[in-house]
């Protein structure tokens, strides 16, 4: 083997990513993946892959550990170049083995910025971006005073999850407090906030050497906690370019970007508009592609593919300069509803603006896009009302990431 051809290894629990890891290829690396035993069956791109691991999983995860051992197992025999994470889950166990393996990229002080909310909380604030009120669960008379400043409802949110898990709203002290202890030893990895009702809307990026080469701003129908717990049809729409509300959202997320410190890669960050005063507020940030097939829907409105993107970032040298293909300023609407079928009929959704259709049993979904925004709102509204009389169902809440 070649030494100039390097190696980058992708750590994924979930199955998603394979642009991504064609892309490496393609570019002219070697690819491997390191994926959990229950994803083994999964639709890995095996023709761009060198070498495929499976860890099993601990309590519903990869361990560190388990990590460390396996890669420096493998490290005896292989130079590993880069590694990257492709779940949000996996942020953290690649910063750690980065720092362990001294591989270049992001380590723990960072990664701890995009993964966990109260370092993310914190972090904007110091920086001056609005946030919503928070403490930390750690302290009780820290806590009571933080009750005694805010009227409930308030939010109870585990600092290391993703997908709305484990976060709760509670409407009184009582509630709060019992909610609190049977938290038990966990109460610490949590904190609460101040509920900011209002929309919520996402900013997805592009980010090269600490610059920001593209973004584009959604907004979602229901909120993310609303579809998840009460069972809602998902929906996220492009937001009107040039529109003031993008603006700020556009300006709002660059100070995050700059205040995490991501030197390369993607983020998905989100932000919530009160309902009462007008204002955006900082809800989250990540490393990572958007989950619920946003990537699709990025690329249905800028023919931009984030993923593929982020590999040629990910696999330039230093000196290359990142350029952006050509952008489309199209809008796109995407619409996702579990169903009550196995397999959904869509059949009777003809529109010439359907650009995809999701395939995946007891799920429908689809993403419609156009030059004209109110065609896509339109066309959303429309399928909304649909989807609840043809598929919609809705199922208890998990309390782990899916499996
Ligand atoms: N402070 C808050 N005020 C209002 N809604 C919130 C707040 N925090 C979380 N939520 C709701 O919960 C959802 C999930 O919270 P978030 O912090 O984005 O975590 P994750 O998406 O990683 O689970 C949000 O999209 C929003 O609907
Ligand atoms: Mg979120």
């Amino acid at each position: 083997m070649a030494s100039d051809i390097k190696t980058i290894l992708c750590i994924s629990s979930y199955e998603k990513g394979q642009e991504f890891m064609r892309q490496c290829k393609k570019n002219g690396w070697r690819v491997l993946l390191l994926t959990v035993e229950r994803l083994r069956d999964a639709g890995w791109p095996h023709d761009s892959l060198e070498n495929i691991f499976y860890l099993p999983e601990k309590e519903g995860e990869m361990n560190l550990k388990d990590i460390i051992y396996g890669v420096s197992y493998l490290a005896r025999s292989e130079q590993i170049d880069r590694i990257v994470a492709l779940d949000d889950y996996d942020v953290e166990k690649a910063a750690g083995l980065r720092e362990h393996l001294r591989v270049p990229g992001m380590g723990d002080t960072t990664a701890r910025y995009f993964r966990d909310k109260l370092a993310m909380r914190a972090r904007a604030k110091d920086v001056g971006i609005k946030v919503p009120d928070f403490i930390h669960v750690l302290n009780y008379n820290k806590i009571n005073k933080f009750i005694g400043q805010n009227s409930f409802p308030l939010i109870l949110k585990p600092r290391l999850h993703a997908g709305s898990i484990g976060v709760n709203k509670l409407s009184s002290t009582d509630e709060l407090w019992e909610a609190i202890n049977n938290l038990g030893d966990e109460q610490s990895f949590y904190l609460i906030e101040q509920f900011i009702e209002g929309d919520v809307f996402h900013v997805d990026t592009i980010v090269h050497n600490y610059e920001i080469k593209f973004a584009v701003a959604h907004e979602y129908g229901k909120p993310p906690m609303e579809v998840a717990h009460e069972g809602r049809v998902f929906t996220s729409k492009t937001m009107l370019r040039q529109s003031e509300d993008e603006k700020k959202l556009n300006a709002m997320n660059e100070l995050v970007i700059k205040a995490m410190g991501l030197k390369q890669g993607i983020s998905h960050t989100e932000f919530i508009k009160y309902n009462k005063n007008g204002e955006f507020y900082f809800l989250e940030t990540s490393a990572r592609v958007g989950g619920a097939n946003i990537a699709e829907l990025i690329e249905a409105a800028t023919g931009i593919n984030y993923w593929t993107e982020w590999a040629k970032i990910e696999t330039m040298s230093d000196i290359d300069e990142y350029i952006l293909p050509e952008i489309k300023n199209e809008y796109a609407g995407i619409i996702i509803s579990l169903a009550r079928q196995e397999y959904p009929d869509l059949s009777s959704y003809t529109d010439n603006e359907i650009y995809w259709r999701l395939n995946k049993k007891h799920h429908a979904g689809l993403i419609v896009k156009s030059e004209n925004k109110n065609r896509v709102d339109e066309l959303i509204d429309l399928y909304t009302q649909k989807f609840y009389n043809d598929f919609f169902t809705s199922q208890p809440m998990r309390d782990k990431p899916a499996s």
